[in-house]
């Protein structure tokens, strides 16, 4: 099983739009795949229509006395499946700190997850909290959405820093742009420049599209209303070097 995350200290990035639209790729592709919505916000549990609530909240999940199978839903789509947000997420944090090993704990519960699923999705909170520590050392990959503007940039810088002090050396991080609006001076410059410096970056840029931002009316992934709109072939070619840097293949 490999376990991605879509994550940014940044809110409003994209994070959510994007853990969406690749887990129904991988799942279309025929990879078993699970999306746990790690944000009490909720936003990916909307767009997959399923109720925000799990029995025994984040405390049940992260003491281990819930097994995660129980709570897991299914969506409207075929080999993707759902375990939602709770609003008790909100205190994740204090969760994990009442554990032994909190920056662990998460590798742990995930484990038998590898059992059912191939791909497994974590959307992530905008933040930089324990919780994010512990998705660090639970997932093969961050995918990290970034608005082509300096100041994201730093942000991704101090990624990258911060990586290196924790010596997650087998975490990858593999950037990509996110809601690049081509008539902007400034994000075209910064599209054409930065992926030549950095080998990590994805090289898809996913266009700002008003489809990306119907998923919240239509309450769907891309896939499910707008196939053939440039956004959804953006998220297709993501998908596809995701999946090659990753060594996930054909199943
Ligand atoms: N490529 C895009 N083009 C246009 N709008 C987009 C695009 N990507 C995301 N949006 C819109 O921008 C808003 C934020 O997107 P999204 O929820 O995916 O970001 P996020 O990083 O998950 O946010 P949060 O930090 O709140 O979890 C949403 O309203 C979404 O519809
Ligand atoms: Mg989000």
């Amino acid at each position: 099983m490999k376990v991605l995350a879509s994550y940014n200290i940044k809110g409003g990035v994209g994070k959510t739009a994007a853990a969406v639209n690749l887990a129904w790729l991988s799942a279309r592709g025929g990879h078993r795949t699970l999306v746990w919505d790690l944000d009490p916000q909720g936003a990916a549990t909307y767009y997959f229509r399923v109720k925000a609530k799990v029995k025994g909240g984040g405390r049940g999940l992260v003491s281990g006395r819930r097994a995660l199978d129980d709570l897991i839903k299914a969506t409207d789509f075929a080999n993707l499946d759902l375990l939602p947000a709770d609003f008790s997420y909100r205190s994740l944090d204090l969760l994990l700190e009442q554990e032994k090993k909190p920056t662990r704990r998460l590798r742990k519960i995930l484990k038998p997850l590898a059992e059912h699923y191939d791909v497994l999705l974590l959307d992530c909170p905008p933040s930089i909290s324990l919780v994010s520590e512990a998705v660090f050392f639970a997932a093969d990959a961050l995918l990290v959405p970034v608005i082509p503007t300096t100041l994201s940039l730093r942000t991704l810088d101090q990624l990258f820093d911060f990586r290196a002090r924790q010596q997650l050396d087998d975490l990858a991080i593999l950037p990509f742009f996110s809601m690049v609006d081509r008539r902007k001076g400034l994000h075209r410059e910064i599209v054409e420049q930065l992926p030549a410096q950095r080998v990590e970056m994805l090289k898809t840029p996913i266009p700002y599209a008003s489809e990306v931002e119907r998923m919240g009316l239509e309450k769907a992934p891309l896939g499910r209303f707008a196939a053939r709109c440039g956004a959804a072939a953006a998220f297709e070619s993501l998908w596809d070097e995701v999946a090659a840097r990753l060594n996930i293949g054909n199943p």
